[in-house]
Protein backbone atom coordinates (compact mmCIF):
# COMPACT_ATOMS: atom_id res chain seq x y z
CA UNK A 1 0.00 0.00 0.00
CA UNK A 2 0.88 3.48 -0.71
CA UNK A 3 -0.20 6.75 1.07
CA UNK A 4 -1.60 9.30 -1.57
CA UNK A 5 0.78 12.01 -1.11
CA UNK A 6 3.43 8.75 -2.80
CA UNK A 7 1.05 7.48 -5.08
CA UNK A 8 1.00 10.88 -7.06
CA UNK A 9 4.70 11.06 -6.62
CA UNK A 10 5.17 7.76 -8.17
CA UNK A 11 2.79 7.94 -11.09
CA UNK A 12 2.58 11.60 -12.44
CA UNK A 13 4.42 12.07 -15.51
CA UNK A 14 4.23 16.33 -16.03
CA UNK A 15 6.89 18.68 -16.85
CA UNK A 16 7.65 19.79 -13.04
CA UNK A 17 6.28 17.12 -10.63
CA UNK A 18 9.06 14.91 -9.10
CA UNK A 19 9.11 11.42 -10.99
CA UNK A 20 8.34 14.07 -14.34
CA UNK A 21 11.54 15.69 -13.25
CA UNK A 22 13.51 12.05 -12.76
CA UNK A 23 12.37 10.52 -16.24
CA UNK A 24 13.64 13.75 -18.20
CA UNK A 25 16.90 12.75 -17.09
CA UNK A 26 17.27 9.85 -19.33
CA UNK A 27 17.13 9.50 -23.15
CA UNK A 28 13.67 8.04 -23.36
CA UNK A 29 12.11 6.75 -26.78
CA UNK A 30 9.82 9.62 -28.44
CA UNK A 31 8.91 7.44 -31.49
CA UNK A 32 9.45 4.65 -33.99
CA UNK A 33 12.07 5.33 -36.61
CA UNK A 34 9.69 3.50 -39.02
CA UNK A 35 6.86 6.44 -38.27
CA UNK A 36 9.13 8.71 -40.23
CA UNK A 37 10.88 6.67 -42.45
CA UNK A 38 12.06 9.06 -44.82
CA UNK A 39 12.77 12.53 -45.40
CA UNK A 40 10.27 14.83 -45.80
CA UNK A 41 7.91 12.46 -44.69
CA UNK A 42 4.66 13.80 -43.05
CA UNK A 43 5.40 14.49 -39.39
CA UNK A 44 3.96 12.37 -36.30
CA UNK A 45 2.87 13.65 -33.06
CA UNK A 46 4.02 12.36 -30.45
CA UNK A 47 2.60 13.14 -26.81
CA UNK A 48 5.53 12.48 -24.24
CA UNK A 49 5.62 12.98 -20.54
CA UNK A 50 2.80 14.93 -20.95
CA UNK A 51 4.07 17.13 -23.64
CA UNK A 52 2.62 17.77 -27.19
CA UNK A 53 5.61 16.89 -29.84
CA UNK A 54 6.01 16.54 -33.24
CA UNK A 55 8.76 14.42 -34.56
CA UNK A 56 9.85 15.04 -38.37
CA UNK A 57 12.39 13.78 -40.67
CA UNK A 58 13.65 16.85 -42.86
CA UNK A 59 15.43 16.86 -46.25
CA UNK A 60 18.82 15.70 -45.25
CA UNK A 61 17.51 13.41 -42.89
CA UNK A 62 18.04 14.72 -39.81
CA UNK A 63 15.09 14.11 -36.89
CA UNK A 64 13.64 17.20 -35.25
CA UNK A 65 11.21 17.03 -32.29
CA UNK A 66 9.17 19.95 -31.58
CA UNK A 67 6.93 21.46 -29.59
CA UNK A 68 3.26 20.77 -31.68
CA UNK A 69 2.25 24.33 -31.49
CA UNK A 70 3.70 26.96 -33.26
CA UNK A 71 4.79 29.57 -31.49
CA UNK A 72 2.81 32.55 -33.41
CA UNK A 73 -0.38 32.09 -32.61
CA UNK A 74 -0.52 27.94 -31.77
CA UNK A 75 -1.96 26.16 -35.08
CA UNK A 76 -0.63 22.88 -34.78
CA UNK A 77 2.70 21.99 -36.57
CA UNK A 78 1.20 18.09 -37.33
CA UNK A 79 -0.54 19.55 -40.37
CA UNK A 80 2.69 21.44 -41.18
CA UNK A 81 4.14 21.33 -45.10
CA UNK A 82 7.83 19.23 -44.14
CA UNK A 83 9.77 20.97 -47.30
CA UNK A 84 13.52 22.11 -47.81
CA UNK A 85 15.00 21.47 -44.64
CA UNK A 86 12.74 22.87 -41.94
CA UNK A 87 9.37 22.18 -40.58
CA UNK A 88 6.48 25.36 -42.34
CA UNK A 89 3.13 26.11 -40.31
CA UNK A 90 0.15 25.89 -42.49
CA UNK A 91 -1.67 28.88 -41.41
CA UNK A 92 1.02 31.70 -41.64
CA UNK A 93 3.87 30.11 -42.79
CA UNK A 94 6.57 30.69 -40.40
CA UNK A 95 9.12 27.91 -41.04
CA UNK A 96 11.77 25.86 -38.31
CA UNK A 97 14.73 23.77 -38.57
CA UNK A 98 14.78 19.99 -36.75
CA UNK A 99 16.93 22.95 -33.86
CA UNK A 100 13.84 25.04 -33.62
CA UNK A 101 15.22 28.16 -35.34
CA UNK A 102 13.02 30.03 -36.90
CA UNK A 103 14.23 29.98 -40.68
CA UNK A 104 11.44 31.69 -42.40
CA UNK A 105 8.88 34.51 -41.59
CA UNK A 106 7.30 35.26 -44.87
CA UNK A 107 4.07 37.35 -42.82
CA UNK A 108 6.35 39.72 -41.62
CA UNK A 109 8.53 42.44 -43.49
CA UNK A 110 11.80 41.31 -44.96
CA UNK A 111 13.34 43.76 -43.73
CA UNK A 112 12.15 42.30 -39.95
CA UNK A 113 14.73 41.14 -37.68
CA UNK A 114 11.16 39.65 -35.84
CA UNK A 115 12.19 35.90 -36.80
CA UNK A 116 15.83 36.14 -35.20
CA UNK A 117 13.67 36.38 -31.96
CA UNK A 118 10.86 33.48 -32.07
CA UNK A 119 11.97 29.99 -31.13
CA UNK A 120 9.73 27.10 -31.24
CA UNK A 121 11.26 24.67 -28.10
CA UNK A 122 13.01 21.67 -29.89
CA UNK A 123 14.75 18.82 -28.17
CA UNK A 124 17.91 16.45 -28.86
CA UNK A 125 17.47 13.63 -30.55
CA UNK A 126 19.45 10.30 -30.98
CA UNK A 127 18.44 7.50 -33.62
CA UNK A 128 19.30 4.36 -32.43
CA UNK A 129 18.02 0.61 -32.89
CA UNK A 130 15.15 1.62 -35.04
CA UNK A 131 14.00 4.46 -32.00
CA UNK A 132 14.13 8.02 -31.87
CA UNK A 133 15.41 8.72 -28.80
CA UNK A 134 14.65 12.29 -26.88
CA UNK A 135 16.43 14.59 -23.96
CA UNK A 136 13.52 16.37 -22.51
CA UNK A 137 15.23 17.71 -19.38
CA UNK A 138 17.46 20.19 -18.69
CA UNK A 139 20.39 21.11 -21.26
CA UNK A 140 23.05 21.11 -18.31
CA UNK A 141 22.53 18.09 -16.92
CA UNK A 142 22.00 15.71 -20.07
CA UNK A 143 24.17 12.77 -20.25
CA UNK A 144 25.73 10.23 -22.63
CA UNK A 145 22.97 8.23 -24.62
CA UNK A 146 22.86 5.15 -22.63
CA UNK A 147 23.64 2.33 -25.35
CA UNK A 148 22.13 -1.19 -24.41
CA UNK A 149 23.54 -2.54 -27.35
CA UNK A 150 21.75 -0.62 -30.25
CA UNK A 151 24.63 1.49 -31.23
CA UNK A 152 26.32 -1.46 -33.06
CA UNK A 153 23.33 -3.38 -34.27
CA UNK A 154 23.54 -3.82 -37.83
CA UNK A 155 20.40 -2.23 -39.75
CA UNK A 156 19.52 -5.73 -41.21
CA UNK A 157 18.83 -6.62 -37.46
CA UNK A 158 16.99 -3.83 -36.18
CA UNK A 159 13.57 -4.48 -34.75
CA UNK A 160 11.42 -2.29 -32.87
CA UNK A 161 7.80 -1.69 -32.30
CA UNK A 162 5.59 -0.66 -29.87
CA UNK A 163 1.80 -0.99 -28.52
CA UNK A 164 -0.16 1.67 -26.30
CA UNK A 165 -1.85 1.16 -23.15
CA UNK A 166 -4.29 3.04 -21.82
CA UNK A 167 -3.28 3.35 -17.86
CA UNK A 168 -0.79 5.15 -16.21
CA UNK A 169 2.85 3.72 -16.61
CA UNK A 170 3.27 1.89 -13.42
CA UNK A 171 0.57 0.09 -13.83
CA UNK A 172 2.61 -1.15 -16.99
CA UNK A 173 5.28 -1.86 -15.16
CA UNK A 174 4.25 -3.52 -12.13
CA UNK A 175 2.70 -6.07 -14.88
CA UNK A 176 6.44 -6.43 -16.16
CA UNK A 177 8.22 -7.34 -12.82
CA UNK A 178 5.23 -9.54 -11.39
CA UNK A 179 6.45 -13.01 -12.30
CA UNK A 180 3.76 -14.76 -10.36
CA UNK A 181 0.35 -13.92 -11.97
CA UNK A 182 1.70 -15.92 -15.05
CA UNK A 183 0.73 -18.79 -13.14
CA UNK A 184 -2.77 -17.88 -13.46
CA UNK A 185 -3.67 -15.17 -16.37
CA UNK A 186 -1.82 -16.82 -18.79
CA UNK A 187 -2.84 -20.30 -18.39
CA UNK A 188 -4.68 -22.70 -19.87
CA UNK A 189 -6.27 -25.81 -19.21
CA UNK A 190 -4.50 -27.90 -21.68
CA UNK A 191 -0.93 -27.44 -20.07
CA UNK A 192 -1.20 -30.01 -17.72
CA UNK A 193 -1.35 -32.54 -20.51
CA UNK A 194 1.78 -31.91 -21.79
CA UNK A 195 3.93 -34.99 -21.80
CA UNK A 196 6.93 -34.98 -19.56
CA UNK A 197 9.61 -34.70 -22.25
CA UNK A 198 12.51 -35.49 -19.39
CA UNK A 199 13.66 -32.00 -18.67
CA UNK A 200 12.66 -31.24 -15.55
CA UNK A 201 16.19 -31.94 -14.24
CA UNK A 202 18.88 -29.85 -13.74
CA UNK A 203 19.21 -27.05 -16.74
CA UNK A 204 17.84 -25.56 -19.22
CA UNK A 205 13.98 -26.86 -19.41
CA UNK A 206 12.11 -26.67 -22.72
CA UNK A 207 9.29 -24.04 -23.10
CA UNK A 208 6.59 -26.51 -23.42
CA UNK A 209 7.49 -27.72 -19.71
CA UNK A 210 7.73 -24.26 -18.84
CA UNK A 211 4.02 -23.93 -18.75
CA UNK A 212 3.92 -26.57 -16.38
CA UNK A 213 6.22 -25.49 -14.04
CA UNK A 214 4.59 -22.17 -14.11
CA UNK A 215 0.74 -23.96 -13.76
CA UNK A 216 1.95 -26.24 -11.17
CA UNK A 217 3.63 -23.70 -8.65
CA UNK A 218 1.66 -20.64 -7.86
CA UNK A 219 3.16 -19.41 -5.33
CA UNK A 220 7.10 -18.57 -6.63
CA UNK A 221 9.34 -17.65 -3.82
CA UNK A 222 10.65 -14.12 -5.20
CA UNK A 223 14.52 -13.06 -4.10
CA UNK A 224 15.33 -9.61 -5.49
CA UNK A 225 18.77 -8.77 -5.88
CA UNK A 226 20.00 -4.76 -6.03
CA UNK A 227 22.54 -3.66 -8.49
CA UNK A 228 24.14 -0.34 -10.23
CA UNK A 229 21.13 -0.15 -12.76
CA UNK A 230 18.44 -1.39 -10.54
CA UNK A 231 17.83 -4.67 -9.45
CA UNK A 232 17.60 -8.56 -10.63
CA UNK A 233 15.07 -10.32 -8.89
CA UNK A 234 14.31 -14.18 -8.97
CA UNK A 235 10.95 -16.34 -8.80
CA UNK A 236 11.84 -19.63 -7.76
CA UNK A 237 8.90 -22.05 -8.32
CA UNK A 238 9.59 -25.83 -7.41
CA UNK A 239 8.92 -28.71 -10.32
CA UNK A 240 6.78 -31.44 -10.07
CA UNK A 241 9.77 -33.23 -9.51
CA UNK A 242 10.95 -31.29 -6.73
CA UNK A 243 13.75 -28.97 -8.71
CA UNK A 244 14.20 -25.40 -8.15
CA UNK A 245 12.96 -23.45 -11.32
CA UNK A 246 14.28 -19.89 -11.46
CA UNK A 247 12.98 -16.65 -13.80
CA UNK A 248 15.50 -13.59 -13.45
CA UNK A 249 13.83 -10.02 -14.67
CA UNK A 250 15.88 -7.48 -14.60
CA UNK A 251 15.00 -3.88 -13.51
CA UNK A 252 16.88 -1.17 -15.25
CA UNK A 253 15.83 2.56 -13.54
CA UNK A 254 13.86 3.62 -14.98
CA UNK A 255 11.30 2.09 -17.36
CA UNK A 256 13.36 -0.99 -18.36
CA UNK A 257 12.50 -4.19 -17.94
CA UNK A 258 13.84 -7.53 -19.55
CA UNK A 259 11.65 -10.46 -18.85
CA UNK A 260 13.05 -13.92 -18.25
CA UNK A 261 13.85 -16.11 -21.13
CA UNK A 262 15.58 -19.30 -21.18
CA UNK A 263 18.45 -19.54 -21.22
CA UNK A 264 19.54 -15.58 -21.33
CA UNK A 265 18.16 -12.94 -23.05
CA UNK A 266 18.84 -8.78 -23.63
CA UNK A 267 15.15 -8.72 -25.00
CA UNK A 268 14.25 -4.76 -23.99
CA UNK A 269 10.69 -3.89 -23.25
CA UNK A 270 10.26 -0.68 -21.96
CA UNK A 271 6.93 1.36 -20.49
CA UNK A 272 7.43 5.38 -21.75
CA UNK A 273 4.97 7.64 -20.44
CA UNK A 274 2.34 9.34 -23.29
CA UNK A 275 1.31 10.96 -19.97
CA UNK A 276 -0.53 10.35 -16.82
CA UNK A 277 -3.21 7.86 -17.87
CA UNK A 278 -1.69 6.26 -21.24
CA UNK A 279 1.86 4.65 -22.01
CA UNK A 280 3.50 2.98 -25.06
CA UNK A 281 5.03 -0.76 -24.48
CA UNK A 282 8.37 -0.14 -26.59
CA UNK A 283 9.78 -3.96 -27.88
CA UNK A 284 13.00 -4.14 -29.71
CA UNK A 285 16.08 -6.20 -30.20
CA UNK A 286 18.98 -5.04 -28.70
CA UNK A 287 21.89 -6.10 -30.02
CA UNK A 288 23.29 -9.18 -32.20
CA UNK A 289 21.12 -11.96 -30.73
CA UNK A 290 23.55 -14.87 -29.91
CA UNK A 291 21.51 -16.61 -27.59
CA UNK A 292 21.12 -20.12 -28.81
CA UNK A 293 17.88 -20.47 -28.41
CA UNK A 294 16.83 -17.51 -29.00
CA UNK A 295 13.54 -15.34 -27.65
CA UNK A 296 10.91 -17.73 -26.28
CA UNK A 297 7.93 -15.82 -28.55
CA UNK A 298 7.83 -17.73 -31.18
CA UNK A 299 7.81 -21.27 -30.09
CA UNK A 300 6.60 -21.01 -26.57
CA UNK A 301 3.01 -19.28 -28.62
CA UNK A 302 2.93 -21.99 -31.02
CA UNK A 303 2.21 -24.79 -28.35
CA UNK A 304 -0.44 -22.73 -26.31
CA UNK A 305 -4.39 -21.80 -27.28
CA UNK A 306 -3.49 -17.79 -27.68
CA UNK A 307 -2.63 -15.40 -30.32
CA UNK A 308 -0.04 -12.39 -30.98
CA UNK A 309 -1.28 -9.71 -32.71
CA UNK A 310 1.21 -8.46 -35.62
CA UNK A 311 2.82 -5.22 -35.79
CA UNK A 312 1.62 -2.47 -38.89
CA UNK A 313 4.70 -3.03 -41.15
CA UNK A 314 4.18 0.60 -41.81
CA UNK A 315 4.42 2.50 -38.65
CA UNK A 316 5.96 -0.16 -36.07
CA UNK A 317 3.04 0.28 -34.27
CA UNK A 318 1.15 -3.26 -33.33
CA UNK A 319 -2.63 -2.25 -33.50
CA UNK A 320 -5.01 -2.47 -30.52
CA UNK A 321 -7.94 -4.74 -31.43
CA UNK A 322 -9.17 -6.13 -28.09
CA UNK A 323 -9.88 -2.98 -25.30
CA UNK A 324 -12.19 -1.75 -22.89
CA UNK A 325 -15.09 -0.75 -24.90
CA UNK A 326 -15.05 -4.66 -26.26
CA UNK A 327 -14.29 -5.89 -22.72
CA UNK A 328 -10.86 -7.38 -24.63
CA UNK A 329 -13.62 -9.90 -26.60
CA UNK A 330 -14.03 -11.84 -23.04
CA UNK A 331 -15.31 -15.20 -24.08
CA UNK A 332 -16.69 -17.22 -21.42
CA UNK A 333 -17.19 -20.20 -22.17
CA UNK A 334 -13.23 -20.57 -23.76
CA UNK A 335 -13.12 -18.99 -19.96
CA UNK A 336 -14.76 -21.97 -18.25
CA UNK A 337 -13.47 -24.75 -20.58
CA UNK A 338 -9.77 -23.66 -22.15
CA UNK A 339 -7.87 -20.88 -20.73
CA UNK A 340 -7.93 -18.74 -17.22
CA UNK A 341 -8.71 -15.58 -18.81
CA UNK A 342 -11.39 -15.72 -21.46
CA UNK A 343 -8.88 -13.62 -23.76
CA UNK A 344 -7.11 -14.74 -26.99
CA UNK A 345 -4.52 -12.54 -27.29
CA UNK A 346 -1.74 -12.91 -25.00
CA UNK A 347 -0.69 -9.66 -24.42
CA UNK A 348 -4.54 -8.17 -24.00
CA UNK A 349 -4.77 -10.54 -21.27
CA UNK A 350 -2.01 -7.99 -19.73
CA UNK A 351 -3.99 -4.89 -20.97
CA UNK A 352 -7.45 -6.50 -19.09
CA UNK A 353 -5.78 -6.30 -15.87
CA UNK A 354 -3.60 -3.49 -16.07
CA UNK A 355 -6.17 -1.12 -17.58
CA UNK A 356 -9.68 -2.58 -16.05
CA UNK A 357 -7.89 -0.84 -12.17
CA UNK A 358 -8.51 2.35 -13.40
CA UNK A 359 -6.43 5.26 -15.64
CA UNK A 360 -4.34 6.08 -12.35
CA UNK A 361 -4.71 2.96 -9.82
CA UNK A 362 -5.28 4.50 -6.75
CA UNK A 363 -2.65 2.42 -4.36
CA UNK A 364 -3.86 3.84 -1.15
CA UNK A 365 -6.47 0.66 -1.79
CA UNK A 366 -4.08 -2.47 -2.36
CA UNK A 367 -3.36 -5.31 0.07
CA UNK A 368 0.19 -6.57 -0.86
CA UNK A 369 1.46 -9.90 -0.20
CA UNK A 370 5.36 -11.93 -0.15
CA UNK A 371 4.50 -12.17 -4.20
CA UNK A 372 4.77 -8.58 -4.79
CA UNK A 373 8.30 -8.23 -3.61
CA UNK A 374 9.66 -6.87 -6.74
CA UNK A 375 6.43 -4.63 -7.17
CA UNK A 376 7.76 -3.21 -4.01
CA UNK A 377 11.06 -3.10 -4.60
CA UNK A 378 10.57 -0.83 -7.94
CA UNK A 379 8.58 1.24 -6.06
CA UNK A 380 10.79 1.94 -3.44
CA UNK A 381 13.91 3.11 -5.61
CA UNK A 382 11.68 5.18 -7.81
CA UNK A 383 10.05 7.33 -5.13
CA UNK A 384 13.78 7.54 -3.87
CA UNK A 385 15.66 8.66 -6.69
CA UNK A 386 12.41 11.14 -7.72
CA UNK A 387 12.46 12.61 -4.03
CA UNK A 388 16.48 13.14 -3.52
CA UNK A 389 16.66 14.43 -7.39
CA UNK A 390 14.28 17.10 -5.39
CA UNK A 391 17.11 17.57 -3.12
CA UNK A 392 20.19 17.83 -5.86
CA UNK A 393 21.26 13.61 -5.97
CA UNK A 394 21.78 12.35 -9.22
CA UNK A 395 19.71 10.12 -10.55
CA UNK A 396 20.40 6.49 -10.67
CA UNK A 397 21.33 4.27 -13.61
CA UNK A 398 22.56 7.06 -16.19
CA UNK A 399 25.30 6.32 -18.38
CA UNK A 400 28.82 6.40 -16.53
CA UNK A 401 31.85 5.20 -16.79
CA UNK A 402 31.68 1.16 -15.92
CA UNK A 403 27.38 1.36 -16.18
CA UNK A 404 27.60 -1.30 -19.37
CA UNK A 405 23.88 -1.68 -20.12
CA UNK A 406 24.54 -4.04 -23.06
CA UNK A 407 25.72 -6.34 -20.57
CA UNK A 408 21.91 -6.28 -18.02
CA UNK A 409 20.67 -10.01 -19.15
CA UNK A 410 17.82 -11.73 -17.86
CA UNK A 411 17.48 -16.15 -17.39
CA UNK A 412 15.68 -18.84 -16.81
CA UNK A 413 16.98 -22.56 -15.32
CA UNK A 414 16.00 -24.94 -13.59
CA UNK A 415 19.51 -25.01 -10.91
CA UNK A 416 21.90 -27.49 -9.94
CA UNK A 417 22.53 -28.54 -6.65
CA UNK A 418 23.82 -25.48 -5.03
CA UNK A 419 23.95 -23.05 -7.96
CA UNK A 420 23.48 -19.22 -7.13
CA UNK A 421 20.93 -17.96 -9.21
CA UNK A 422 22.50 -14.43 -9.20
CA UNK A 423 25.23 -15.89 -11.60
CA UNK A 424 22.80 -16.90 -14.57
CA UNK A 425 22.84 -14.31 -17.10
CA UNK A 426 26.32 -12.52 -16.45
CA UNK A 427 29.33 -12.75 -17.82
CA UNK A 428 30.60 -15.47 -15.59
CA UNK A 429 27.42 -17.72 -16.62
CA UNK A 430 29.05 -20.75 -18.92
CA UNK A 431 25.88 -20.93 -21.28
CA UNK A 432 26.57 -16.53 -21.58
CA UNK A 433 30.57 -17.36 -22.41
CA UNK A 434 29.62 -20.11 -24.90
CA UNK A 435 27.40 -18.05 -26.90
CA UNK A 436 29.43 -14.78 -27.43
CA UNK A 437 32.42 -16.93 -27.58
CA UNK A 438 31.07 -19.72 -30.32
CA UNK A 439 27.82 -19.25 -31.26
CA UNK A 440 26.96 -17.72 -34.88
CA UNK A 441 25.10 -14.42 -35.18
CA UNK A 442 21.14 -15.25 -35.44
CA UNK A 443 18.49 -13.76 -37.11
S1 LIG B 1 0.13 30.07 -36.29
FE1 LIG B 1 1.86 29.23 -37.23
S2 LIG B 1 2.51 30.71 -38.62
FE2 LIG B 1 0.78 31.60 -37.70
FE1 LIG C 1 1.64 -10.92 -18.36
Amino acid sequence: MLSEENNEILTRVGPGTPMGELLRRYWTPACLSMEIPEPDCPPVRTRLLGEDLVAFRDTNGEVGLVVEACPHRGASLYFGRNEERGLRCPYHGWKFDTEGTCVDMPSEPATSTFKDRVRLTSYPVHESGGIVWAYLGPAETVTPFRDFGTETLPPERVYARKQLARCNWVQTMEGNLDSSHISFLHQYNGAADIPDDGSDKPGYPSNAMAWKFWQHDGAPRLEVHDTWYGYRYAAIRVTPNENAYVRITDYCVPYTTIVASNPFTTRQLMVVPIDDENCWRYNFTSQIDRNPNGYGGAPLFSSVPFDTPFMNPRSGITPREYTAENDYRIDREVQRTETYSGVRDFVSQDFMVTESMGPVYDRTREHLGTSDRAVIRMRTILLKAAKSLADGAEPPALAAPGHDFSKIRSAEKILENGEDWRVLGTDDDPVVQEAMLTAEPRD
